[in-house]
């Protein structure tokens, strides 16, 4: 088998922000995950509306006198349901599922808000089944709503830990809250540590957010002040910025409730603080995701897109501006500095989601011309929706059109060829959502092999994300998953460690090659045109090593040695929260030249970095 390597041209440019994460509220990536909360249901809105088995008291158990009340004492209009707790009773909170994690030494942050008619003394205790995790603080409450908080130290380490508020008179709580104090980059309200760092280490150059069907479905309308409370209203991105306690929570269309603690600040927050582009997604008033009802209803289409010119005024306008005002309130004066924006998502409701994307994109382009309007062209891969939506694209001249797919390993392996063919001249892709149906490393070798695809198709294909990025093990709505957690640890899955090893070795310009390439074995070869590197990425999916010649072609002799970055495993193994079989392994290649021999193991991806010498 042969490559040859065409090093003296140039292929397209890629851009810095090609591969990137699409994080969505499923799986309990954001509350229970990534948003790094450890009190469930802490506000106590939790309702059947949310999920069948849902009350104002789920994860908490009472001893003594406790109930859920919703009337005219509550915190605000907002948060609608508050706790009243009897003197000498208390409530026990049980975390998220398995309980609340801490670690010896680390400080945590209780809050709560309370109110008491006679003074009341609150005890806040941190235990496990073994006992004390902190020294308990005392909390003393008196008049109307207020704010208390306290710190706590854990004098040991516990998984399962559960956290107590006793009060010896009747007392008022809500928002009952621990925080630690770790949080990613020490962020009030912030991520939990070890996820964040996991998100950070693919370097992505893009955070599409916030779903994803959680987007696109359910009521259109929003929290109303003057129609009262509404549950399962389409995410809508005013509901999730301000103070945490006047963020309405809301129904999660994957099945339970999303508090919102993780909104739209938090997430351009990370998104700088990981160097993505932030790319939110906005609902269009049109459900898609199985659901195939178009809202008729113009007032509700002019406040939608007002919404979204002041999104925009919200990330890019000035700390004057009305929008731009209340980011700086939150703690960021310099605009986020937004530059792409999605409006929809999955629609399989072609024509009616298209007469409604063609109002906001002339209202956007006409407030902020330099703003990328991504559309969408449903949830396949082909087929009449598919056809229909990228005609209307085409034809109207779109700028980028947004591409999802879950499909067999077969199908990625076959399909390399793709986007060879789309017209140079025509919209631009962000393939957002793409996976192959499962977690072991055969499904990662279909990915990376369709990736060199993606990456030689650069001048096409602007972004493209892995799709869901996270998931909790023990309540999942979605498999395969890139990142898996549960409350102590997490895990990259063979996928990810694929993904890792694109977005962390991307190259900024292709160079043309060609390969006896058959769906098992595709390559791609790219240069680093600071360094002039080159990144030579060869999957080699079938069960045979690959003996290869590599000629680089003209140019100079390059470095004799080699810096080779390997994956390979079984193709049936998985990583898991104990074992990593699927783990990059780093190698020195001797006898580079420019013409020389490599073979690529059976059931692998490597990247051989080839310096000039
Ligand atoms: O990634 C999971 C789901 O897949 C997304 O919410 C949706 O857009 C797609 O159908």
């Amino acid at each position: 088998r042969t490559l040859t390597v065409d090093r003296a041209r140039s292929g397209p440019a890629i851009d810095k922000s090609m591969y990137g994460v699409f994080f969505e509220d499923i799986n309990h990536g954001a509350d229970g995950g990534l948003y790094a909360e450890l009190v469930r249901n802490r506000s106590f809105e939790f309702s059947a509306a949310d999920n069948a088995a849902y009350t104002p008291l789920t994860a908490w158990e009472v001893s003594g006198t406790a109930k859920a009340v919703d009337d005219d004492g509550r915190l605000n209009a907002r948060n609608r349901t508050y706790l009243s707790l009897g003197g000498g009773s208390s409530v026990t909170n049980a975390g998220h599922v398995a309980g609340i994690r801490v670690e010896k030494g680390e400080r945590y942050a209780f809050s709560v808000w309370a109110r008491a008619g006679r003074p009341a003394a609150l005890d806040v205790t941190l235990r496990d089944g073994e006992g004390r995790l902190a020294e308990p603080r005392p909390v003393a409450v008196r008049g109307g709503w207020t704010k208390y908080e306290a710190t706590l130290t854990a004098t040991r380490s516990s998984t399962t830990g559960r956290l107590t508020v006793g009060t010896d008179e009747d007392a008022a709580l809500d928002m009952v809250s621990l925080f630690p104090h770790d949080t990613f980059k020490g962020r009030p309200n912030g991520m939990r540590q070890d996820l964040a760092q996991k998100v950070a280490d693919l370097k992505p150059g893009f955070l599409r957010f916030p779903g994803g069907c959680l987007v696109n479905t359910g009521s259109h309308q929003g929290y109303d002040e003057a129609s009262g409370w509404q549950r399962k209203r389409s995410y809508q991105w005013k509901d999730t910025v301000g103070p945490v306690e006047e963020r309405a929570t809301n129904a999660n269309f994957w099945g339970y409730n999303q508090s919102y603690g993780l909104g739209y600040y938090e997430y351009f927050q990370f998104a700088e603080d990981i160097g993505a582009m932030p790319v939110p997604v906005v609902p269009a008033l049109v459900t898609g995701c199985g659901q195939n009802e178009a809202t008729d209803d113009p007032a509700l289409l002019k406040r939608h897109i007002q919404d979204t010119l002041d999104l925009i005024e919200f990330a890019n306008g000035p700390a004057t501006s009305g929008w731009g005002k209340k980011r700086a309130a939150m703690g960021h004066p310099e605009p986020f500095g937004l530059t792409h924006l999605e409006v929809g998502n999955e629609e399989n409701l072609p024509d009616e989601f298209f007469a409604r994307f063609k109002e906001f994109r002339a209202a956007i382009e006409a407030a902020h011309p330099d703003i990328t309007v991504i559309s969408n062209s449903g949830p396949d891969d082909s087929g009449p929706v598919f056809d229909r939506a990228w005609q209307l694209n085409r034809d109207a001249g779109v700028g980028m059109v947004d591409e999802h797919y879950y499909n067999s390993p077969r199908w990625f392996l076959e399909n390399n060829a793709r986007y060879d063919a789309y017209d140079r001249r025509g919209p631009k892709v962000f393939l957002g959502e793409y996976a192959s149906q499962g977690n072991t490393f055969g499904n990662a070798l279909a990915e990376a092999a369709f990736m060199t695809g993606l990456e030689r198709n650069a001048d096409v294909v602007k972004l493209a994300s892995y799709a869901p990025l996270f998931a909790r093990e023990d309540d999942t709505q979605w498999k395969p998953d890139m990142i898996w957690f549960d409350n102590a640890r997490s895990w990259g899955s063979a996928n990810y460690e694929a993904q890792r090893l694109f977005m962390t070795n991307v190259g900024d310009e292709v160079v043309p090659s060609t390969a006896t390439d058959t769906p098992e074995f595709r390559q791609v070869v790219t240069r680093d045109r600071k360094s002039g590197d080159l990144i030579v990425k060869v999957v080699n999916a079938s069960a045979e090593p690959a003996a290869t010649r590599i000629d680089l072609g003209e140019g100079p002799e390059p470095a004799p040695t080699a810096r080779a970055t390997t994956l390979s495993a079984a193709p049936d193994a998985e990583n898991t929260a104990g074992e990593r079989p699927v783990r990059p392994e780093e190698s020195t290649v001797e006898g580079i030249a420019r013409s020389f021999g490599h073979t690529f193991p059976a059931h692998s991806v490597t990247f051989l970095r080839i310096a000039a010498r």
